[in-house]
């Protein structure tokens, strides 16, 4: 899984805030996200995504997360440019998307734009999305929204999500990428039955 080579880190960080400004042009109102909000991103690649969420939103907890060191680096180096220093309620940090080092219900809304395909050993595999899945399901609060693209099995990754309850709030099919909106229920997930 993950790490990727140098041409591919070159070509996802070039471009990283123009791909953010698309996507959110994209979303439009359709992503709520209030000052007080809580957001995560996973796969935050350059770091585009994160300095606009930050400078438009101002969310009171913004932590930018990738597998690969190299990419949180990118990230930080990405953000110190533009700002001189990093706010307060920002935070990077290398973390695995299967496994998310954060409490169940911390986060209002999680970002996972192109990146869920990069948690499998073949982009075209789809063995390890639902871990993912479910870790986003589990860090988000009730009524949390999740907003993500991707090219790769995206009808299974609808099938996933509905499994786990979330309800589509919108969806960009393009013919490669698809971009979404969903939205977890308004109850906290079930706890894990105990193992015998
Ligand atoms: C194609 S890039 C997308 C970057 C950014 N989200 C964007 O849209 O520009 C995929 C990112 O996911 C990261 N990644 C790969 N496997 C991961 C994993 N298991 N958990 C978290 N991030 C991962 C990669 O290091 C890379 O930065």
């Amino acid at each position: 899984m993950a790490e990727m080579n140098r041409f591919a880190r070159w070509a996802v960080n070039r471009r990283t805030e123009a791909r953010a400004r698309r996507t959110l042009a994209r979303l439009g109102d359709r992503l709520s996200l209030g000052a007080g909000a809580r957001v995560l991103e996973l796969g935050a690649g350059g770091g585009g995504l994160l300095a606009l969420v930050s400078e438009r939103y101002g969310p009171s907890l913004l932590v930018g997360t990738d597998f690969d060191p190299a990419q949180v680096d990118a990230a930080r180096r990405f953000l110190t440019d533009r700002w001189g220093t990093l706010p307060p309620a920002l935070e990077l940090r290398a973390a695995d998307a299967l496994n998310l080092p954060f409490a169940d219900g911390s986060f209002d809304v999680v970002f996972a734009m192109m990146m869920l395909h990069h948690v499998e050993e073949r982009h075209a595999a789809y063995e390890r999305r639902p871990r993912a899945l479910q870790e986003v399901r589990r860090v988000l609060r009730a009524g949390g929204t999740f907003v993500y693209s991707e090219m790769f099995r995206r009808a299974e990754i609808r099938g996933t999500l509905a499994e786990l309850g979330f309800t589509q709030r919108f969806l960009r099919p393009g013919w490669r990428v698809d971009l979404a909106v969903y939205e977890t229920p308004n109850v906290p997930p079930a706890a894990p039955s105990p193992r015998p």
